[in-house]
Order: C-alpha cells, then structure tokens, then sequence
C-alpha cells in the first residue's frame, strides 16, 4: 500500500473541486444538493447516534427525536426543518468548543494517531474520527472557537470531501502551510492552543510550541483529553491475549536483542532507554498482540536499565507462558501493569544519569525528563528492527507464496465468472479475498484496509470500498487490488491490476509503463547503502515518457508480522524489505498500480575495486501479472526477459504449493497465466 507523499503536481489535479467545496457555508446541515455526488456522509444508525445524548431526553422525547431523524434520513429535509436536530458531529463539535471555553483555549488539535505514534490506530483511539468523521488512516485536526479543519495527504483528498460534515474544512496542499503556520497566521497574540502531549511527537511539539511562542501564541501540554471526555461510549481495546513470535520466524531470540540494545546503550553511554512504539516493542521481545488494528501489536512501553527491565502492558493479556518467556537469565523483564509506567517513569529519570529518549516518543515522556539527563535521538530499535535477519527473509518467502495463493485463487474465479455476468462488487472481492487469505496456514487476518476499486473508484489512490461507494466489477474497465495478509510468517503488501473484458490501447499503453519501471528497478544493481529517493526516478521513467506521472512515494519499509509500513533510515542494505510500486490515475476514467514487496541481495555482479558491495532486489511477492495489459512492443529485451523469469519463479514456487494445497485446476490456470510473453 502506497505510504504517503504529495506530489504537487497530482494534488492541481484536484484542486478545482476542493476549492468549491471547502467554500461552503459553516455548521448547516446536509443538504440535498451534494455536489457531483462527491459528499456522501456515512448515515449511521440512530441508536448510535443519540446514544451521545446531547442533552438529556426523557424517553418520550428519545422516540420523537427517533422519528425526527428518521424523517430526516428519509426526505433530506432542508436546512428550515432540520434546525432543530442537532446532528451527531455537529453535536460534538459543540461539546468540545464548549470545554475549550471552559479551558481558555481557543484552538485545540486532535492528532490522528495515539500514545504509541500508530498509523492504523484501533477503535479506541479513533478520536479525530470521532470528533471529525474522516476515517482515513492519516491526517490531523484542528478546532477553533469558529473553524473546524482537517490536514491530510494527496491519497485521502476524495475521501476527506466525501466524508467530512459541511462545517469542517480540508486543507489542501494549495493551502501549503503546515498546522502551526495556520495557527501562527490565524490566531491571536495571547490565545491559547492545547493539545494532549500524549498524542504527539515530542519533536512535533517542540517545533509548533517555538512557532506560537513567535507569536504570543502559547501551546499548552493538557493532559486531561478533551475527547475523551465528550466521548462517553468509547470502546475497548480487542480481547486476546499477548503471544509468543516463534524463533523459527523471528529468528533471534529476545535476550540476544536485549543485550545488542543494551551494547548501543554502553556506547551512548546511557542508562535508562524507553521504548514507545508499538512495532519496536514487538519485535524486541518476540512477542505479538492482538491491541493494534491491521497490525499485532499490543498497548505497552519497555524501560531498559542495565540490569533491569520492565514491560508495561495490560497484565490481564498476559498468560503465564509470556511471562515464562521473558526470564530468560540475564534478560529478566519484569511485567507490570500499564498504568504504572508513568509513576515508574518518573523515578525512574531521577535514579538515573543518561536518559534515551526515541524521537519516537511522545511529548509527556520527553517532558518529564531534565535536559542535562537527556539523549534525544533516533530509536536504536528502529535499524535493529528494520535490519532482517535470514531467518526472517525466508519466513517472508514462505508468506508470500501462501498468500499468492490466496490472490490467485480470487483472480482466477472472477476472471471465470465476472465475463458470465455473475455478480461481483468491490466489497464482495474484499470478503472473498479476506476467506481466501484466512484459508492459508498461519494467516492472522490483513495488513491494512484492502483496496479494490473498479473502473473510476481507482482514479483515488487510496480509495476503499463502502457501501456508499461500491461498485459492481464487470468487463469495461480495470480493477486494482492492493491488498495484504498478516501471517505469523510475514507481512505481505501486494498491488495487481485486472481487466475482465478489453482494455482500451491507452490503459495497456500505462500498464506497460508500470510493469516497466517495475522490472527496471527491479534489476538495477547498486552500492550498499545507496539512498532510497535515489531510485525513484528509475520507476518513474516509462511513464514520464509518456508524459504521464503520478503523486505518491514509490518505497516504504514492510515490517515481519509486523507493520505494512515500516521505519527504515532512507538506505537500501542487504535484507532490507520494503515496496516498489509505481502508479497511475485518470480522474473519473481509472487508475493502475503495480506493487511488489523485494528484499535487497547481494547482486551476481562483482565490484571491480571491491569496495562497497553490489546489491541488487529479489521479488517476495509471486503474483502473476496480466498479460492481455502488456503491450510487448512497447517493452525491451531485458524488460521482457525480466517478466518471464518473474512469472518462471511464479509457476515453480506458487505452482508447487498448489500442488501441495491441492489445487490442481488452479495450477493448470497458473501455467497459462505464467506463460512467457
Ligand atoms: C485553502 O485554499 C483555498 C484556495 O485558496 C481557499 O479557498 C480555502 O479557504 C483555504 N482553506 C483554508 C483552510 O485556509
Ligand atoms: C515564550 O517563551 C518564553 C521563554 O520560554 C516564555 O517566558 C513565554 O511565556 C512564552 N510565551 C508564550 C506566549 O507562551
Ligand atoms: C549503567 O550503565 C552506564 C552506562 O553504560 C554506566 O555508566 C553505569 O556505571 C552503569 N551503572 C551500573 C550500576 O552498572
Ligand atoms: C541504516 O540501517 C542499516 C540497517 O541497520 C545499517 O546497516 C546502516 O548503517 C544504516 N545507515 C544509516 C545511514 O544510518
Ligand atoms: C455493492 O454494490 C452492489 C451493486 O451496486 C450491491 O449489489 C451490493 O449489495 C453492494 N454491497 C454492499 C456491501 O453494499
């Protein structure tokens, strides 16, 4: 799945429509005139809905207010009639201006993610969906005491218009200034901004505090979350318990970790290292969890000491076998309930001299730590984590030709049944992908919301299907699918395109540009280390000479059952995994990427002066592509050789392990589909 990324030359592409949007009048209800259908409001269920109570209802009234809305919902009534319902986010809205004055605040930002700086944030703390209604995995808000605003990136533009109410405004990049230059220009001298320090970076925090204190600004840490508090019915977190990420796939046992960790700690000479993230901590103690979203994480913090440590989490998931695990002698990790990190933590800065905090860390803990005790740096754990091991390299393999099985497997029904006219809908691939994948040894549900988008749904590189949204798959245009499994062997991230009828000269035209620039990097040969920004422009190639290009990052680092998107340091070493996928979208026509996950190897070719070493990629994903969307002609030899021993390595690895699965009809259909172009 594409990370994020603007490219400003996409983003004109959208500009003229947001510019009407953004231009509507504040806090009036949804109207019956949505323009172009872009706005689409999810219309939850009333008992949802007023389960917020805005104010208290005697149950007469409940029942009037029930009927109300359902009038409502049914004839979109106009503004006049609507005045006296007060909708559910508008409703929020309110609650939350209500504590900012209550506060003495008069901005307050509610950032998308939680303490841990996750990307998929689980139910729970979903609160700038909750205060906003925009459910895209990224993006920022901001409430005034008259504005209501949302900053997000080029892939969820679309889906931010559609589902923001009429109050709320998306800042764009034509708006180009960042949250605290906003702030900065549109506030004034002695206002006050808060924000929870728990659900900010450290950094972040600093810059925008130094930003508004130019300006007389002040930014306040307020602990107490407003949200929260206006959030009455907020969910848990999942049941299931913490478990044990077997040495066969992790490939390194935790105490051997913990002492590496603790080495980097000798040599920055510190004594006491937190560790906040979620992935980090996963992968430290080989241990996963079922908190996260997408992801197998589970809510916790590690502190490090010399000869100590201390996992925080929720005691309650943690089953004796985990804490067996983790007294390994040397490497004892003593368990202790979440909560109590905070008053740990706060000992713990003063029992000792040289304190790492991770740039990964969020505010609260930064704060509370003295600036002559304090090392502010990059996470040790994040090049330990992103660094594979082979062990882990092969379990990733392994991963990759099971859920090729799975993708095949849906591939090959829809291109049966699609044609006949049988009834496929994006949501409908979405499900049957998901039991495809839940079929395969080991799989633990998806790596991120699947994306599957027919025909102009795929113009939005982010789309994912609703049933607002869904459209039914047929013949005339392409479908993408970029979709990934979470399996105790690996985290797969996989993107195809399909065509179940005849595709137009123009779209063979682009998906032969991405399969070019694919192989093109694919075969590339580089020095060790080489920066990762320097290949783009490789994938990017075919395509520009079409004239044609496209506005998000082409490469993101893919965890081990863990993340999709993985921290990396911006270089490419050997067993580095990450994505290369390039795309194009044509707005309301269609759009194409092509995605594989490739880990780095050392390349046949020798260094003539033997410095640095040459590497080179090997694929991970083995999905066939499409062959009625390639137009050879268009392709060189070496472009073409490539494709054909990629599709050689499908039909042996992926065609094996439908044989071992069973799956003869499905094999005999892969022979065809890998058979040279
Ligand atoms: C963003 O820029 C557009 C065009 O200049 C403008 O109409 C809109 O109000 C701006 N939005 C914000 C939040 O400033
Ligand atoms: C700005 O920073 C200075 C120095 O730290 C502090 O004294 C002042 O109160 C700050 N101003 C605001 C508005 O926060
Ligand atoms: C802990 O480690 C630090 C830094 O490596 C060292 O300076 C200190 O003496 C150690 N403390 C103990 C009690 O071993
Ligand atoms: C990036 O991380 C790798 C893997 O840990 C490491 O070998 C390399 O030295 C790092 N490079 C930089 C520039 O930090
Ligand atoms: C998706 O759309 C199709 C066709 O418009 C419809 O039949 C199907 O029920 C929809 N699915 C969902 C889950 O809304």
């Amino acid at each position: 799945m594409l990370h994020e990324g603007n490219h400003p030359s996409f983003d004109k592409l959208f500009l003229k429509t947001i510019i009407a949007i953004t231009r509507e009048p504040d806090c009036l209800p949804i109207r019956s005139e949505v323009p172009d259908g872009l706005r689409k409001r999810p219309l939850a269920s009333p008992d949802q809905e007023f389960s917020l109570n805005c104010r208290k209802e005697t149950p007469g009234e409940r029942a009037f207010v029930a009927a109300m809305w359902f009038f409502f919902v049914i004839f979109l009534v106009d503004a006049a009639h609507s005045e006296s319902l007060v909708q559910p986010l508008e409703c929020r809205l309110q609650k939350l201006r209500t504590l900012m004055k209550d506060h003495q605040i008069q901005a307050y930002i509610v950032p998308s993610t939680d303490d841990h700086k996750t990307e998929f944030v689980p139910a729970p703390e979903k609160r700038r969906e909750f205060i906003s209604g925009f459910t895209g995995s990224t993006g920022n808000a901001v409430v005034t005491t008259t504005e209501a605003l949302l900053w997000t990136d080029s892939r969820y533009y679309l889906q931010a218009l559609r589902e923001l109410p009429p109050s709320w405004k998306l800042v764009t990049m034509e708006n180009s200034s960042s949250i605290d230059e906003w702030l900065q220009k549109n506030m004034k001298k002695g206002d006050a901004v808060a924000v929870d320090p728990k659900k900010m970076l450290a950094g972040t925090f600093k810059e925008y505090s130094s930003t508004l204190n130019n300006s007389g600004i002040s930014f306040i840490a307020m602990e107490d979350n407003l949200i929260d508090r206006i959030w009455t019915d907020r969910p848990t977190y999942n049941e299931g318990n913490i478990f044990i990420h077997a040495l066969e796939f992790a490939g390194e046992p935790y105490e051997r970790k913990l002492q590496r960790l603790r080495k980097k700690m000798r040599d920055l000479k510190s004594d006491l290292l937190v560790a906040a993230k979620l992935d980090e901590i996963a992968w430290l103690l080989n241990l996963r969890g079922h908190d996260g979203e997408h992801t197998p994480t589970f809510v916790s913090y590690v502190v490090v000491r010399n000869r100590s440590a201390t996992l925080y989490t929720d005691t309650n998931k943690v089953p004796p076998e985990v804490v067996d695990h983790l007294r390994k002698p040397g490497a004892e990790v003593e368990v202790s309930p979440y909560d109590n990190f905070w008053s740990d933590w706060k000992k713990d800065v003063q029992t000792h001299k040289k304190i790492f905090v991770p740039e990964s860390a969020n505010y609260q803990i930064y704060s509370r730590v003295p600036a002559d005790k304090m090392i502010f740096k990059k996470s040790p754990l994040l090049d330990m984590k992103a660094l594979k091991n082979p062990v882990e390299v092969s379990a990733s393999r392994r991963a990759h030709i099971k859920d090729a099985v799975a993708l095949c497997k849906l591939y090959y029904q829809m291109e049966r049944e699609v044609p006949d006219g049988a009834h496929w809908d994006e949501i409908k691939a979405t499900e049957i992908l998901a039991f495809y994948r839940s079929q395969q040894k080991d799989n633990l549900g998806s790596s991120f919301p699947s994306i599957v988008a027919y025909g102009k749904n795929g113009a939005s590189p982010h789309y994912i299907p609703t049933p607002e949204t869904n459209l039914t798959i047929g013949t005339s245009a392409p479908v993408t699918l970029d979709t990934g499994g979470q399996y105790l062997d690996g985290t797969i991230d996989t993107t195809r395109v399909w065509h179940f009828g005849t595709p137009t000269p123009f779209q063979k035209q682009v998906y032969t540009a991405l399969l070019q620039g694919v192989a093109d990097l694919a075969t590339t040969v580089f020095p060790q280390g080489s920066p990762a920004k320097l290949f783009d422009f490789v994938i990017r190639r075919p395509l520009l000479k079409l004239g044609l290009t496209f506005g998000h990052g082409t490469t993101h680092g893919t965890g081990l059952f863990l993340e999709v998107h993985e921290d990396y340091n911006g270089t490419f070493f050997e067993n580095f995994i990450g994505s290369q996928e390039p795309g194009y979208y044509k707005r309301d026509d269609f759009g194409m990427r092509l995605e594989n996950l490739v880990v780095v190897v050392p390349s046949a070719v020798q260094n003539d002066d033997n410095r640095d070493r040459l590497m080179t990629f090997s694929p991970l994903t083995l999905v066939p592509y499409e062959s009625k969307l390639i137009d050879r002609e268009l392709m060189d030899q070496s472009q073409v050789n490539w494709v054909n021993n990629y599709h050689n390595d499908v039909r042996k690895l992926v065609g094996d392990e439908m044989i071992k699965q069973r799956l003869h009809i499905l094999y005999k259909w892969l022979i065809e589909k890998t058979n040279p172009i």
